[in-house]
């Protein structure tokens, strides 16, 4: 079979590396990929968001599935026009993909099918928030409608700070259209979790839980970035608040797409809040997380590529998912600086025996060189998650770059769970 994979990122290459497994894959197009998954997959040169572009490749190169793995392609209708020209694709469509590309769109499904989530006010106008903030519950959070770089939500610990935020989203508008319309939230507290799931619109399977680490320095101290790390399984994540969430959030989510006309097929990613009145959504993302994917993958011990043509064809079966017993951990290396200003452009040295999921790399020259803030992650699993761990960390030693910078304390949190 011929694949093509939409995306270059980390997450993108653990997708490729687990479909390389299947014996049945000829050739793997990422578009665009990057430096470091064109050690597995032939990368061109066409960006997530050309969707005519991407369609056009597809049908010139005779692709057989297609993989559509960030947000924007799928918020812009790459599924729908993939399957236009009769390619086969995993990913949902357009009209199912708005479950992350409009917060407002989320809220009010939640809201309307009783699925727990903060409590939530929705403004279309910056005097209107403005005024709602004067008396409203503090620390508060501001969030854009759409899609943002994953930087569209702040925390706002005072008033200033919740003003400022609806200023920068609605008046400067940072965001630009995305943040037209915002959210305004309930602050919820306790440990997240983050569950991707398998679905074909009937079947939802989900997947082993995961813990990202989004703050920039040790201890959640810094700004917020893309993810730093992630640990797999999520020791808060017991048997109980996994039937709890199966019952009260998962399964109500899929039957709510369904009566919306809004039937959802691909990876369902469900941001949990585990609060002391139980687990609360708080986002879902259309698409497997990145980096939750880089430790999930490689515990997943059915066929990937199986289970999404599976999928495709609207016939997911749950028994045909089986995860390790294992613990994963992904140690992210990035440039000196992120999420802030970087330098970019030196030469990245990854041996061949460490498992990397490469993110921002590309090739210069004929050498290998950083071009991104997240440039890799790093991946080892073991029995234990200690052992995963130290593990990880020692790769990462093996791992060179100028200028790189990782979090000391991946998995420590979750370590004194279980101790
Ligand atoms: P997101 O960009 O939607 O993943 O949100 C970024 C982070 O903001 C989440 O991972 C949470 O840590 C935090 N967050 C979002 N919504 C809330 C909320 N209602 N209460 C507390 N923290 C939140
Ligand atoms: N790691 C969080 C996300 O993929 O949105």
């Amino acid at each position: 079979m011929n694949i093509l994979v939409v995306g270059g990122g980390g997450r993108e290459h653990a997708i490729i590396k687990k479909i390389k497994e299947n014996k049945k894959v000829k050739k793997i197009y990422a578009l665009p990929g990057n430096g470091g998954i064109a050690r597995d997959a032939i990368c061109v040169d066409i960006g997530a968001k050309e969707i005519d572009k991407i369609t056009e490749f597809a049908v010139e190169n005779k692709i057989d599935f297609a993989i559509v793995a960030p947000d924007d392609p799928l918020v812009l209708g790459c599924v729908d026009a993939l399957n236009e020209k009769g390619i086969k694709c995993f990913g949902p469509k357009a009209n199912a993909a708005i479950i992350e590309g409009s917060k407002i769109f989320s809220k009010n499904l939640m809201k309307k099918y009783n699925i727990p989530t903060a409590q939530y006010e929705v403004f279309e106008n910056k005097e209107d928030a403005l005024k709602y903030l004067e008396d409203a519950p503090i620390p508060t959070v501001i969030k854009a409608d759409g899609l943002a770089l994953g930087k569209g939500v702040v925390i706002a610990m005072t008033r200033d700070e919740a003003k400022d935020a609806v200023k920068s989203m609605m008046e400067d508008k940072i965001f630009g259209e995305s943040g037209s319309k915002i959210v305004i939230e309930e602050f919820l507290e306790g440990p997240e979790v983050s569950v991707l799931s398998f679905t074909d619109g009937k079947t939802v399977v989900p997947m082993i839980s995961s813990m990202d680490h989004k703050r920039a320095l040790d201890n959640d101290e810094g700004l917020n970035t893309g993810g730093m790390g992630t640990i797999a399984p999520n020791p808060y994540y017991t048997k109980e608040i996994a039937d709890e969430c199966m019952e009260k959030i998962f399964i109500p989510t899929i039957d709510a797409m369904n009566k919306e006309g809004r039937t959802f097929s691909g990876c369902l990613y469900f941001g949990l809040m585990l609060t002391k009145d139980g687990p609360k959504v708080i986002e879902y993302n259309c698409r497997f997380g990145d980096p939750e994917t880089q430790v999930v993958l490689p515990l997943l011990e059915s066929d990937l590529l199986d289970i999404m043509l599976d999928i495709a064809d609207g016939r997911l079966y749950a028994d045909k998912v089986e995860f390790s017993k294992k613990s994963a951990c992904c140690v992210v290396m990035a440039s000196n600086g992120y999420p802030g200003k970087y330098e970019t452009g030196f030469k990245l040295n990854i041996p061949e025996d460490v498992n990397a999921y490469v993110a921002g790399a590309k090739i210069k020259e004929g050498t290998l060189v950083t071009s991104g803030g997240r440039v890799l992650g790093v991946t080892c699993k073991a029995d234990t998650l200690k052992e995963a761990i130290d593990k990880a960390y020692e790769d990462v030693k093996k791992v060179s770059f100028e200028n790189s910078y990782y979090r000391k304390d991946i998995g420590q949190k979750a370590l004194k769970i279980l101790n």
